[in-house]
């Protein structure tokens, strides 16, 4: 059989994220602009027999891991059905999500399998978290993150770093993961369409590491073996119970180990986060057309860095940047 999931540069993509929702219950300044993004009518959404089926084709084609975003993924009123149908195939299946409401559906991810979660918090502080998602739901998700470690799951704790915003707040974060054994991740911020990035507003790997290194002594600072494929660059405090990661898809790309393709809510497949071009797999899905050919042909275009911003200074060209989605309707 053919692998259509290997790219024109030898990766082979064993991971799909699939955005479930366009919509979100916070309002995060990063992922969305204030005035919120033009949604798409919810004929063109796909629905959980059409998520099920394309995932499925994926499945069988080589996927091994589902990720399920959105939006706020907990928001689909069907969430618990798309659930039980993702997890009848095999695959690992996570999910990532604000947690905001998550303390509802505990049993429902136990019930499906889903036992390794991602939760977005950019600040300790319910002030600034105010700020960045613009609504008050701060408490709330610290008390479902620690009710999720009490159940079980394996949490990573993902928060994207703004300069003279939460910078100050790299070493609580880290406190944080003295006493309880989550992973804490600090995203470099990134450019999407409509979200006012400006390279002096992303604290990189680099600022990150130097304010470790003036907190802890060397000694006490651990490097981690990185999963295959993994996003993040691990460390870990020697005696703290979690670790923590930077994701730097800015100053360090991760792209040679890129495994991960992305299917957006109306049906879309993105063969990058940062892909300007998309194919369209739900209209001809519901055409009853083969939709393994639209599928091939775009993974084989995929381009070896960040959708073909390759250095800097591209990246910062809004010609380029703007000409991808807003991030809440690509899901990460
Ligand atoms: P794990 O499966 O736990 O490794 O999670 P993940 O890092 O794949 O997913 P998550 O949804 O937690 O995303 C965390 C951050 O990584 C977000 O800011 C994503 O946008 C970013 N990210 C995830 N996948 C990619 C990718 O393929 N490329 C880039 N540049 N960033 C990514
Ligand atoms: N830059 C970096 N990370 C982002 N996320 C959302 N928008 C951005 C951005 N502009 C992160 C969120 C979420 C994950 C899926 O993507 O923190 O946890
Ligand atoms: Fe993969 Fe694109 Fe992310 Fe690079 S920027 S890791 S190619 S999705």
């Amino acid at each position: 059989q053919q692998n259509i999931l290997q790219d024109s540069h030898g990766r082979d993509h064993a991971y799909l994220r699939i955005s479930l929702i366009e919509r979100c219950n916070l309002r995060c300044t990063y992922c969305m602009p204030e005035e919120g993004v033009k949604l798409s009518p919810k004929s063109h959404l796909m629905t959980y027999e059409e998520i099920y089926e394309i995932a499925k084709i994926f499945v069988d084609n080589g996927v091994t891991k589902i990720r399920l975003t959105g939006g706020e993924p907990l928001i689909r009123k069907d969430i618990p059905v798309i659930l039980a149908m993702l997890s009848s195939l095999p695959v690992e299946l996570s999910i990532t999500s604000n947690a905001v409401i998550i303390d509802k559906f505990i049993d429902v991810l136990k019930v499906n399998g889903v036992n390794k979660i991602n939760v977005s918090l950019d600040s300790l502080d319910a002030l600034k978290f105010k700020h960045i998602t613009r609504r008050q739901k701060f408490q709330k998700v610290y008390d479902n993150i620690l009710l999720l470690v009490k159940e079980g799951f394996t949490v990573k704790v993902n928060a994207v770093l703004i300069k003279e915003f939460n910078d100050n707040e790299i070493i609580d974060f880290i406190n944080f993961t003295k006493n309880l054994p989550i992973s804490v991740r600090f995203i470099e911020f990134m450019p999407f369409d409509g979200n006012k990035w400006d390279m002096s507003k992303m604290v990189s790997y680099a600022e990150v590491m130097s304010c470790v290194n003036k907190a802890f002594s060397e000694n006490k600072i651990e490097r981690l073996q990185d999963a295959p494929n993994d996003t993040s660059k691990n460390y870990k405090i020697k005696g703290y119970e979690g670790s923590f990661a930077i994701i730097s898809s800015v100053t360090n790309p991760f792209c040679d180990s890129c495994n991960r393709l992305r299917l957006t809510a109306n049906g879309q497949l993105k063969n990058c986060l940062f892909s300007s071009t998309e194919s369209d797999l739900l209209t001809s899905f519901r055409a009853g057309k083969p939709i393994e050919p639209i599928i091939q042909k775009a993974v084989k275009l995929k381009l070896k860095v960040r959708g073909g911003m390759n250095t800097l200074k591209k990246l910062q060209e809004p010609k380029f940047h703007n000409n991808n989605r807003s991030m809440i309707t690509i899901g990460g």
